[in-house]
């Protein structure tokens, strides 16, 4: 274990050779009692895990990173915040290593998309460090040089599209975006995060598919609720609102 010297100014980036998983590592960082501006960075994960129990795969040469934030800092306690303002930070960190090249897409909630496949994921976490104190544990993979093949949703890895740079590079672009866009959100609130989302995001009208546990609906994009819910509108014109499930493009 090392830390990354002079690469990040406020952020302690620890740096492993390989951990079971950074969301792991941090969460015992964490409860030892880590500076907030701790992250975990590894250039392997034996055990990575994504959304809703999966696996992620996390071979070298790609990027798994996990850092805290304190959600008592959120002014308006907004807590679907974070979902949203990391799913912009990767892409626009994306969008300025391609030197505008490429503008990557996301997925409801924040999956990021390169022409309908998927580059990278967001898992947020809780942890609970006393009855009353939580914090988060927020981590992503970002597929750089390569992608698993045998997944629920295409994939595809920045080398492939043309993008090419490393993890440090990477990390470096991040952590100056995510302070760019906390700024945004801590001056002008949840609606403005959501605006800049809908940006990258689905189009209103765009036909989709959730599937929810067994269930799927299929509709089209009809916008998010103030919670950062995704509404859509069913084949039988009914609207519906989804706080989790896994969002297929049609
Ligand atoms: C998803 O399913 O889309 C979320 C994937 C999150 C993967 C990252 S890699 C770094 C961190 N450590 C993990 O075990 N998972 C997250």
């Amino acid at each position: 274990m090392r830390k990354l010297d002079n690469l990040i100014s406020g952020y302690k980036v620890v740096e492993y050779e390989e951990v079971d998983s950074t969301m792991i590592t941090l969460k015992e960082l964490a409860i030892s009692g880590c500076d907030i501006n701790t992250a975990v960075w590894a250039k392997k994960q034996r055990i990575g895990r994504g959304r809703h129990g999966r696996e992620w795969s996390s071979p070298e040469g790609n990027l798994y990173l996990s850092f805290l934030r304190n959600s008592e800092n959120d002014k308006s306690k907004n807590i679907f915040a974070p979902v949203f303002i990391v799913a912009i930070v990767i892409a626009h960190s994306i969008k300025d290593l391609s030197c505008n090249n490429i503008v990557p897409n996301i997925k409801w909630p924040n999956d990021i998309l390169i022409k309908k496949a998927k580059v990278a994921g967001i898992l947020i976490e809780n942890i609970s460090l006393s009855e009353s104190f939580n914090i988060l544990n927020i981590g992503f993979g970002i597929n750089i040089v390569s992608n698993p093949t045998n997944t629920l949703y295409p994939a595809t890895n920045l080398k492939t599209e043309g993008i090419e740079t490393n993890s440090k590079e990477f990390i470096k672009a991040f952590f100056k975006n995510l302070k760019s866009f906390e700024e945004i959100y801590i001056r002008e609130g949840i609606n403005e995060i959501y605006r800049i989302w809908s940006l990258l995001g689905h189009k209103i009208g765009e036909p989709i598919s959730v599937k929810i546990g067994e269930k799927k609906i299929f509709g089209s994009f009809n916008g998010l609720n103030k919670d950062g819910g995704l509404l859509i509108l069913d084949d039988a014109g009914i609207e519906k609102v989804v706080m989790a499930g896994d969002v297929f493009l049609l």
